[in-house]
């Protein structure tokens, strides 16, 4: 009987339609969250009825306490307990009987909207039912430039199209979830190294210490196409919050440059949620503040961010601010009015479970509410189950992620082999145990998710081994296995010459700059294989002529050792597919799944063929990173530079075949013309007197006698009078509000222009999904080929059916950086030639779409043709 991955998710979302612990709401129902003004109101009402000092409680950490330092805007005069947030992208980090969930990367691979967005809702409503009002998470970047980035797998794909429906389902799903999304990282972080004085220094993997965090330059046209491009998405999708980023853009840091806060996130895009700061990325008081960012984390105040000292940026340093004049208090209504909206958005002011668990890895029972200050020891984990069915949904990202790469004469799946060998390290279980490294930050056993805080705790692990045994039992198949890389030629040698099959296990790991593994500081040194991995595939496969590589990796890695050996029959990617890892893949090597998955990138033959890569040694105080390639990232920079992948973009086999036929374009509306933000209304709510001025008395700001102080905890008071003199005066620097255009910006961008429609249909034996992409050309000096659409199809064996994707005015728009707006090329007189095809490379059907006539006119009817291609291999 074949499962498919509908029955199982028809089964989920039963499950989550009437979820057991209470906390799922189905995707329709958005109560409390998709109403941005009535959502102001409230946190206006809120607001201007609060002091300064309560005011600046909301916008500061308080440095310790429960959620270690992810604590905010505690207001006892209103009954008000503040916020608390914690990561992670793959679950609730540090926290126990909460889920372990596949890794940005496999949501990416899976190409499945529906399964990112339950994915990402279990886990939003997993943050919930803990206690905690956000999530530091979904992650878009690093966007993914180089393949040895670090914290490439958090995020999705470097092809920002991908990334945005990715990162737009994510943060819809976790929204819903209940949870407010911290979209993370803005923006242009894209390697680990570097990325903070203290680590890079005390690592000490410099020739010699840096002074401050890298900087990158990226023109404005790359800027909006690529590394800004998925944040349109999130924000049109009611993105919550924001997260600044470590490095530096033009020489500013990320959390205080206005152009990149102010203008950009709150203007052009239209962002009404608040931005905070990652651990150690604000580096200022008054010019954070003044450029954009809204919450600050623990307690930080060097440049080199020192945490848990009570001393902060904000804090008793904001209030003085205030005070003096040098922010302005409209600045902080604003920052707080953020916060509070973001607050009742997510509809967080009725029915908020408490915060159950101590956060941030203190999972026993007992421990200090102010660790820090060693105070007030009691119950700080009350051990919540809050997984209700979500296995289901992982297992079922799991499976429908992997890519099949390799798969000779029908290798897979398994029919009821005799003898199963299963070799290396990567396919059993740790000696360690799941979590045996904090963070994951080591590398033992089978290989589920990075290291750093994209990390939580496994709540178990199901392995390989584990899994592929008890499936394997039910055919009487006889099950043998060597689990080290290193020492057991004779033992592998033996089994893999006596096996049916063999299956070989390699992984590469990567992860977040504060961790070093074998002289990975966070990003790949290499883009092989871990441990040995080459070799052990070379000894499988010299004494076995059915030797199968399943790949557990961060990213690409290079397989040219072995990928072209004849006995290597069959190769699949996994990815890091969380908890239920053997399962998924025992779904798709008995073929209860047809794989479906696709590459999220290019699998070059070298490092040097992707063009771009880390910056591994400082070459200055302030390492400067430009990024000269432009748009030209992975299989742009390969299409362009005419180098032949080993397997590209887009690229993943099934256990059946597609036949793609007959395809339409239809026009829709006229093309249409971005109309420059500036002439929109504002949309925000933003307004500079948002709150009437307060009339302040010392007593309003000075610490108050009925509070005992706690040691290391920032509280918003001042120990000293301070004179109250200038807050009403404009500020010194001119700073003005941005003016915040419509949410995700000019509406035209996402209004369909065409319909491509196709016939798909599957000419295989089982029923399977296929994954049909479409790339254009822009001309205009644009890549020779852009993914612009895409569409997951189930189709049973024999069926056809007619498949449309929309093109929407964005996705034939590039941005002009003259006039600084989009501006949909066919308005320029450029025809887009595009095509329909299984990968960028397996392209099946040609079209073109028509010039629509002259520069900033409105165009007439145009015609589209459309053609079948040669059929191209499979
Ligand atoms: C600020 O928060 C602290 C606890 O985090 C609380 O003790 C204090 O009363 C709050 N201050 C105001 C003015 O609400
Ligand atoms: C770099 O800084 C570390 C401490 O942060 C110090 O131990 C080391 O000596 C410094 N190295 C150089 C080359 O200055
Ligand atoms: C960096 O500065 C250059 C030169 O002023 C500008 O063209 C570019 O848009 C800036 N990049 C970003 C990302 O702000
Ligand atoms: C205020 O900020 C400065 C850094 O600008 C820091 O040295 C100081 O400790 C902060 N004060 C408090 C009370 O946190
Ligand atoms: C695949 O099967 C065909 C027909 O049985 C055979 O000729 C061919 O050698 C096989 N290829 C491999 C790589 O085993
Ligand atoms: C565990 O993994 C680390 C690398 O992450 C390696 O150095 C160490 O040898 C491994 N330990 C065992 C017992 O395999
Ligand atoms: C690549 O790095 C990994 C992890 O540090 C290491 O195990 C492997 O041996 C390296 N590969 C090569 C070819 O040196
Ligand atoms: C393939 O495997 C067989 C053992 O089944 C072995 O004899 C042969 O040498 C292998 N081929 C290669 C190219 O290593
Ligand atoms: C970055 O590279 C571009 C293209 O080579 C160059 O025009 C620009 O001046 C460089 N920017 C910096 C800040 O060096
Ligand atoms: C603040 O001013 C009042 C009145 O001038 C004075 O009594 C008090 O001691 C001052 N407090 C501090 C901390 O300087």
């Amino acid at each position: 009987m074949l499962q498919t991955v509908s029955t199982i998710l028809l089964f989920a979302l039963q499950v989550l339609a009437d979820p057991p612990g209470g906390s799922f709401t189905p995707r329709i129902v958005t109560k409390g969250y998709g109403n941005w003004s009535e959502a102001y109101e409230k946190a206006r009402a809120f607001v201007c009825d609060l002091t300064l000092t309560e005011k600046v409680n909301l916008t500061t950490a308080h440095g310790t306490g429960v959620a270690v330092g992810y604590s905010f805007g505690v207001i006892p005069r209103k009954g008000f307990r503040g916020l608390a947030w914690d990561d992670s992208p793959t679950g609730v980090r540090g926290s126990d009987y909460s889920s372990a969930g596949a890794a940005g990367l496999n949501l990416a691979m899976s190409w499945d909207r529906e399964l990112i967005y339950l994915q990402m809702m279990a886990n939003g409503a997993e943050h919930k039912a803990k206690g905690l009002n956000g999530a530091l998470a979904p992650v878009v970047g690093p966007l993914g430039r180089a393949p040895e980035g670090g914290r490439n797998f958090e995020s999705y794909s470097p092809d920002p199209y991908l990334s945005g429906i990715a990162f737009g389902e994510s943060i819809a799903g976790m929204q819903a979830g209940g949870t407010i999304a911290v979209g993370k990282h803005y923006i242009l972080y894209e390697q680990e190294h570097f990325r903070e004085v203290r680590e890079t220094n005390d690592f000490g993997y410099s020739p010699f210490n840096i002074t401050e965090p890298y900087t990158v330059s990226c023109d404005d046209r790359t800027f909006h196409e690529l590394y800004l491009w998925p944040w349109y998405d999130a924000v049109q999708k009611g993105m919550a919050g924001v997260m600044c980023s470590y490095n530096q853009v033009n020489g500013t840091q990320t959390c205080q440059n206005d152009h990149l806060m102010n203008d950009i996130l709150k203007g052009e895009l239209g962002f009404q949620g608040f931005i905070t700061s990652d651990d150690g990325s604000q580096h200022s008081g008054i010019a954070s503040a003044l450029a954009g960012m809204d919450v600050t984390g623990p307690g930080e105040t060097s440049p080199n961010g020192i945490d848990g000292l009570g001393i902060s940026f904000w804090g008793p340093n904001l209030t003085l601010s205030v005070l003096n004049g040098s922010v302005p208090e409209w600045r902080l209504d604003d920052m707080a009015t953020r916060i509070m909206a973001a607050y009742y958005y997510l509809g967080q002011d009725h029915d908020f479970p408490d915060l159950n668990f101590g956060g941030g890895g203190t999972y026993p029972t007992f421990g200090f509410i102010y660790p820090n200050a060693k105070l007030d020891y009691q119950q700080i984990n009350f051990h919540v189950d809050v997984r209700d069915a979500h296995a289901d949904v992982i297992r079922a990202v799991g499976a429908n992620s992997i890519t099949l790469l390799k798969n000779v004469n029908n290798t897979l799946p398994l029919k009821k082999p005799r003898q199963i060998a299963v070799v290396g390290e990567d396919a059993g279980p740790s000696m360690y145990g799941p979590n045996g490294c904090a963070d994951r930050g080591c590398n033992n056993g089978t290989l589920a998710m990075g290291w750093g805080s994209g990390s939580t705790n496994f709540p178990y692990l199901v392995d390989p081994l584990a899994a592929i045994q008890a499936r394997a039992l039910r055919d009487r198949t006889e099950v043998q296995y060597v689990l080290n890389n290193f020492f057991a030629k004779t033992q592998i040698d033996s089994i893999v010459q006596q096996a049916t099959v063999s299956l070989v296990f390699v992984n590469a790991d990567s992860g977040e700059g504060y961790i070093e593994i074998d002289n990975n500081f966070g990003d790949r040194k290499n883009l092989t294989a871990w441990g040995r991995g080459d070799d052990l595939i070379k000894e499988v496969a010299a004494n076995c002529s059915n030797t199968v590589v399943v790949i557990h990796a961060v990213g690409p890695i290079l397989m040219e050792e072995w990928i072209d050996h004849p006995n290597v029959t069959a190769a699949l990617f996994a990815g890091l597919p969380g908890q239920e890892s053997g399962n998924s893949l025992v779904d798709v090597l008995y073929g209860d799944v047809t794989p479906s998955g696709k590459l999220p990138w290019t699998v070059g033959k070298t490092r040097e063929d992707y063009g771009t890569d880390v910056l591994y040694a400082p070459n200055a105080p302030v390492p400067h990173i430009n990024f000269t390639e432009g748009l030209f990232i992975d299989y742009r920079h390969f299409d362009k530079a005419g180098i032949e992948p080993r397997f590209e973009f887009g690229f993943g086999l099934s256990y059946t075949t597609f036949e793609y036929s007959d395809l339409h374009i239809e026009k829709l509306s006229s093309p249409a013309v971005a109309t420059p933000a500036a002439s929109y209304a504002p949309q925000t709510t933003f307004n500079p007197q948002i709150c009437p001025s307060s009339k302040l008395n010392p007593s309003d700001y000075t610490f108050p006698s009925t509070i005992s102080s706690i040691p290391n905890f920032i509280y918003p008071y001042l120990n000293a009078n301070v004179t109250y003199t200038s807050n009403a005066a404009a500020p010194s620097s001119s700073i003005a509000p941005a003016p915040a255009g419509p949410q995700g910006g000019p509406p035209e961008l996402y209004a369909p222009l065409y319909s491509i429609s196709f016939s798909l249909k599957n000419t295989g034996e089982v029923s399977g999904q296929e994954v049909s992409q479409l790339y254009v050309n822009l001309g205009n000096g644009e890549p020779i080929r852009q993914l612009r659409g895409f569409n997951k199809t189930m189709l049973a064996a024999g069926v056809e059916k007619t498949v449309t994707i929309e093109l929407r005015m964005r996705d034939l728009s590039i941005w002009d950086v003259v006039n600084q707006e989009w501006v949909d090329v066919t308005t320029l007189g450029t025809t887009v030639e595009l095509w329909v095809g299984a990968s960028s490379r397996d392209l099946k059907l040609k079209g073109e779409i028509a010039a629509a006539g002259g520069y900033y006119q409105a165009a007439a009817a145009k015609t589209a043709t459309a053609t079948t291609l040669a059929t191209s291999t499979v």
